[in-house]
């Protein structure tokens, strides 16, 4: 049987750290309360010359030595993510060229947090199709530089970092068994960066004054979202295929808050030591959070071929989705 198969991963993050001490410098928090609530302790964080376009290159870099693969075989380059180098090109076409993947079509795209889990989907659709055979996955951001840096309720969450996975048509068992994408507009305004855009153009002042090209979010109203969007997306992947959470090795989820991850792994019946977490000292890196952690588990030998593993996510949009892969 034809499957989509990663045959590399590989992550890149700045060197940069800022830990919850420098915040308590920062905003009126406390490392106490960031680890309890968050559980995050640290996360990297970009030097002002650094764009995403460098750490999505190191990232897709490292997943094609991995493979051993030559980057004029990629046929298509996708990018999950919401901060992108610029505006106009897309950045996924700066990481082509830089690549020398000169035989591969580019584009980046926006799904919030759940851009990488996207991302998966349609790759495995246009490999599925006949229409390419090797396409690169990318995840990344770098949030810090569209964070609040004065709003102690967001700035505490978010790192800086891209993860990518390169796939390709094989035969045989291993590869995405099993994807589902999902989004409600209504719920819109849970998590934004208003400004910036045609709404709020970044051309006007008071837009600037009013701090709208910054991300806002309802923390409590999507932390109650996500446990329930991400059990059912995830059982869904699974029913579908046929398995339940007994069956799978790893759950490598979008990594947003231990409380919503443990939260997660409790109606599913998962035992924690399933949920691979490492947003202690990554935070939350939105679409590059999922890939970053999968390169971080193949570095450590975590993950092995033949596992059933599952990853879902859950971000602005609001959209969800999630993804089964046999390694
Ligand atoms: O990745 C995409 C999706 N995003 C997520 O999934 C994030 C989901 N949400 C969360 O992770 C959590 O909601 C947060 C970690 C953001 C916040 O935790 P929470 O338990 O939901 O706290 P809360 O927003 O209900 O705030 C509780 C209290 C408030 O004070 P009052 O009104 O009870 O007096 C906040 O003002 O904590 C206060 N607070 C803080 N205190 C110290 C908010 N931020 C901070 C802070 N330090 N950094």
């Amino acid at each position: 049987m034809k499957r989509i198969a990663i045959l590399g991963t590989g992550s890149f993050a700045p060197e940069k750290i800022l830990t919850n001490a420098d915040l308590e410098k920062m905003v009126d928090t406390t490392d106490e309360w960031i680890t309890t609530r968050s559980g995050i302790r640290e996360r990297r964080i970009a030097e002002k010359d650094e764009v995403l376009s460098k750490f999505a290159h190191g990232a897709a870099q490292q997943a094609l030595e991995r493979a051993g693969m030559d980057p004029k075989e990629v046929d298509l380059i996708l990018l999950a993510t919401v901060t992108p180098d610029q505006p106009i090109p897309a950045t996924s076409c700066f990481v082509q060229h830089m690549l020398g993947a000169t035989h591969a079509a580019a584009f980046d795209l926006s799904a919030g947090c759940t851009g990488f889990i996207y991302a998966l989907s349609i790759a495995d659709q246009f490999i599925r199709s006949g229409k390419y055979r090797t396409v690169l996955a990318i995840g990344g951001e770098v949030l810090s530089k569209y964070t609040d840096w004065t709003d102690r309720s967001t700035c505490i969450l978010f790192g800086d970092g891209a993860g990518a996975y390169l796939l390709r048509g094989e035969e045989g068992e291993r590869g995405i068994l099993e994807t589902a994408l999902y989004a409600d507009g209504s719920l819109s305004d849970f998590i934004t960066m208003p400004g910036g855009a045609g709404r709020y153009p970044p051309n006007v002042k008071e837009h600037i004054d009013a701090r709208l090209p910054f991300i806002k979010m309802r923390g409590n109203e999507t932390f109650k979202v996500a446990v329930r969007n991400l059990t059912e997306v995830s059982l869904e992947v699974l029913r579908r295929h046929g398995l339940t959470p007994a069956d799978i090795a790893w759950l490598i989820p979008h990594q947003a808050n231990t409380r919503i991850l443990g939260a997660v792994a409790d109606r599913l019946g998962l035992p924690h030591e399933k949920v691979y977490m490492n947003l202690e000292y990554t935070g939350n890196t939105s679409a590059g959070s999922i890939p970053i952690a999968a390169a971080e588990m193949v570095e450590k030998g975590l993950l092995k071929e033949g596992q059933v593993v599952l990853s879902s996510a859950f971000g602005a949009g609001l959209t969800w989705g999630g993804a089964l892969i046999r390694w």
